[in-house]
């Protein structure tokens, strides 16, 4: 049987999404390892993390002078050290430069919370609510070095009540992103997702039933664009 996936998470916050994904680990553990929780800044995931007795680092950009190079070199090598085959962002709010994205060969996985190519960036549902869009979402794609670019890998749309405020909206974009980052993990120990020639899918891969999750839709790659007027 081939070894477990290695995987090393990026946050900078909360961590809700790593929870869910550590949770995918520790439930597959012949398939995946959860090798290192790595963070630019003291993030609250960081303790749930070491309370899973996973390796832990918080690597600030203050600790090499002030300087994003500095420290994006020393977590290339906490990356490395871990061997790590994959790297997934969980709410990581710093850019990764493309000196660290070529080292780590197209292995670097995100979770926005808009319909990309919609609001890329900060902010996204009350910008979206303010667009008077109809639906919102998420997408998980391939980390290249443009913000919130890259291949998509799958999209989920989820709908806009007319009484949202953001942080109602937000909340049930979280709670698809729960569902749906998981998804897109398991696929990849199942080889189920082969990401080395671009995103291809095979077609046993399982994902959330959009109706049964409250989802407008859910599309494996990017979805057609389309009136969200
Ligand atoms: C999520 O909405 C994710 O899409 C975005 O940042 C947020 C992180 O939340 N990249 P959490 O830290 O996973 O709870």
């Amino acid at each position: 049987m081939a070894r477990p996936l290695k995987i090393a998470f990026l946050i900078s916050g909360r961590g809700s999404n790593m929870d869910k994904l550590l949770d995918l680990c520790a439930a597959r553990p012949d398939q995946l390892e959860a090798v290192l929780v790595a963070a630019d800044r003291p993030a609250a995931g960081l303790a749930r993390a070491a309370a899973r007795n996973i390796a832990t680092r918080i690597l600030t950009p203050a600790d090499f002078g002030g300087r994003r190079p500095g420290q994006e070199q020393a977590l290339l090598e906490a990356i490395k050290a871990a061997r790590a085959d994959w790297v997934f962002l969980a709410g990581y709010m710093a850019i990764l430069s493309a000196e660290l994205l070529d080292q780590l060969a197209g292995r670097v996985i995100n979770i926005h919370p808009s319909l990309l190519p919609h609001f890329k960036g900060l902010d996204t549902h009350q910008r979206a609510l303010a667009a008077g869009h109809r639906q919102h979402g998420l997408s998980v794609h391939m980390v290249t070095a443009g913000m919130d670019e890259g291949p998509i890998i799958l999209q989920a749309a989820v709908p806009v009540d007319d009484a949202d405020t953001p942080d109602r909206l937000a909340s049930r974009v979280l709670a698809a992103e729960h569902l749906c980052y998981p998804a897109v993990l398991a696929a990849l120990a199942d080889r189920h997702l082969s990401l080395d020639q671009g995103v291809v899918w095979h077609p046993a891969a399982q994902l959330p039933d959009p109706a049964a999750a409250g989802l407008l839709w859910l599309s494996k790659g990017p979805r057609a664009a389309e009136d969200h007027g």
